[in-house]
């Protein structure tokens, strides 16, 4: 018998030994990052989305996600690609400026002012790139700038006056990700950008019918991407990120409410400013002329009870938007459906975006799929800085100084976070295999235990005549040959 045991253990340790290749992260799985700009994290509760919850099913969801303030398209993006805070990462406006010609660029032409995404902190690109892996990006914002003067290596800009919603369009954008990116080129990191449901969010609003199409748009898109993984034989190996920049919230419109118009509040006088950013949603920026900051600050706080007021060093410290030079002296936003206006409520959006990251209508959405992700996984809230270590980590490489951490993310992934190439990681899953080596044989001792005792007393109780068992002999052999081997 303990032959036969020692045979068993000869043969059998490989499957007894717990499958190591799912205790750790490999990094050798490719990364997909698909944002839907403007998706907000309930949008899926009153619209049928098939293709998202068979990706929840088979991924992890996560109740909603935090997005840095301030909540608009450029700087949230840059927080995904950084796991910078807004303030330290100097994407602080889509809208480039410079406060001595007045000269402004709005969010397209923005893209190419390198040196203002290039302002010290390295988007996962650059650090991919430089630490071996091959990259790219399709529309995503900032795929454009040069970083400390390297490029994404395989990138496509959008022209100008670019249709961001075409559903056909897109389909073509994930086959040249999944074919020619991912699988032709073999890359190992690629971020996908589409413009939808942000645009019917703003022009429609976000409880609208026209909003609730574009999810629909998004659910069959999220469905082709999966697909057409699966076409390319890419669904083992690549890990898909599916989220977005910030949420949506419905407007105000005049008669409902006291609008907030600057002009409108005594003292405050355009005389007195060197710059400013107005008209651009819930949220304002302006320099005051030389000496007048606090004339124009005192004259617009108290303004409007839904208007806040704050002078950039006494921003609110969890809002993250206050050292960066870019940022200008006197910062504004509005309470959650109030827009800021400069001269006149001229802003037509039914829904805006821009509010303190707090309003649970600012929150985007959070899901994911793929090899190194759990299944089936519902997980709490996180902010958004923390998706850039989660990147790092799972194509394995060492992230830049950040503001995230792997701590508050790791629970989705299988490995909780353990790297595989890591010597504790290995010292400790060699440990774990001794000890999973050693239980089974104490099992398989225990097991022949119980068979040499049943047996011995099977034989004893043949012996003793009183033994109720009458059960026929052969068989009874044969039962135990059967359960010793
Ligand atoms: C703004 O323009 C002035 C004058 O041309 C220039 O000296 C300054 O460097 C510019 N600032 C930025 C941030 O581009
Ligand atoms: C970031 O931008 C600010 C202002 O535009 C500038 O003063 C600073 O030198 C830049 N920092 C880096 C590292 O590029
Ligand atoms: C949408 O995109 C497709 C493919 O790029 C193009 O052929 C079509 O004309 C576009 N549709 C509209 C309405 O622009
Ligand atoms: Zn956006």
């Amino acid at each position: 018998m303990l032959l036969a045991l020692s045979v068993l253990l000869l043969i059998f340790p490989p499957t007894l030994s717990a499958p190591t290749r799912d205790l750790c992260t490999t990094g050798k799985n490719k990364l997909l990052l698909t944002i839907f700009d403007g998706f907000r994290w309930d949008y899926d509760r009153d619209v049928d989305t098939p293709n998202l919850d068979k990706m929840a099913e088979e991924g992890v969801k996560a109740a909603y996600v935090t997005p840095p303030y301030l909540t608009i398209t450029s700087p949230t993006h840059f927080t995904l690609l950084s796991g910078r805070y807004i303030e330290n990462h100097g994407v602080i406006h889509n809208v480039w400026f410079n406060t001595t010609t007045r000269q402004r660029k709005e969010y397209y032409m923005t893209q190419f002012v390198d040196e203002y995404w290039d302002n010290g902190s390295l988007p996962i690109w650059i650090t991919a790139q430089r630490q071996g892996l091959k990259t790219g990006s399709l529309h995503f914002p900032g795929t454009a700038a040069t970083y400390q003067k390297e490029t994404i290596q395989v990138r496509e800009v959008e022209p100008k006056a670019y249709d961001y919603t075409n559903e056909t369009a897109w389909r073509e954008n994930v086959d040249k990700v999944m074919k020619e990116w991912l699988k032709d080129q073999d890359l190992d990191f690629v971020t996908l950008y589409f413009g939808d449901p942000d645009e019917a969010g703003h022009k429609h609003g976000p409880d609208s019918s026209e909003r609730r199409e574009a999810v629909k748009k998004v659910d069959r898109t999220v469905g082709y991407i999966r697909e057409t993984a699966e076409k390319h034989g890419l669904s083992d190996h690549l890990n898909i990120i599916v989220t977005a920049d910030h949420g949506m919230t419905t407007v105000f419109k005049g008669g409902q409410v006291k609008e907030i118009v600057l002009t409108d509040i005594p003292g405050f006088s355009y005389k007195d400013l060197q710059f400013h950013l107005l008209d651009y949603g819930p949220s304002a920026m302006l320099l005051p002329k030389e000496g007048l900051l606090d004339k124009v600050y005192q004259a617009l706080k108290g303004g409007h009870p839904n208007l806040h007021v704050y002078k950039k060093e006494d921003m609110p410290a969890r809002l993250h938007y206050s050292k960066h030079p870019r940022i200008l002296p006197i910062v504004l936003f509005a309470d959650p459906g109030y827009v800021i206006n400069g001269f006149y409520p001229i802003q037509t959006n039914k829904g805006e975006h821009g509010y303190d990251n707090e309003v649970m209508d600012m929150k985007p959405f959070f899901r994911a799929v793929g090899p190194d992700f759990h299944s089936n996984l519902l997980v709490g809230p996180f902010e958004t800085v923390n998706v850039y270590p989660l990147m790092c980590h799972l194509l394995g490489i060492k992230p830049e100084i950040n503001d995230g951490s792997l701590d508050n993310t790791r629970h989705m992934l299988i490995s909780n976070g353990e790297p595989c190439d890591s010597g504790a990681d290995v010292a400790e899953s060699s440990l774990q295999n001794v000890f999973i080596g050693l239980a089974a044989v104490a099992g398989f001792l225990l097991l022949a235990f119980v068979v040499v005792t049943s047996y011995n007393m099977y034989k004893r109780r043949k012996i003793n005549p009183k033994a109720k068992d009458t059960g026929d002999e052969d068989e009874m052999k044969a039962d135990s040959k059967q359960t010793s081997f």
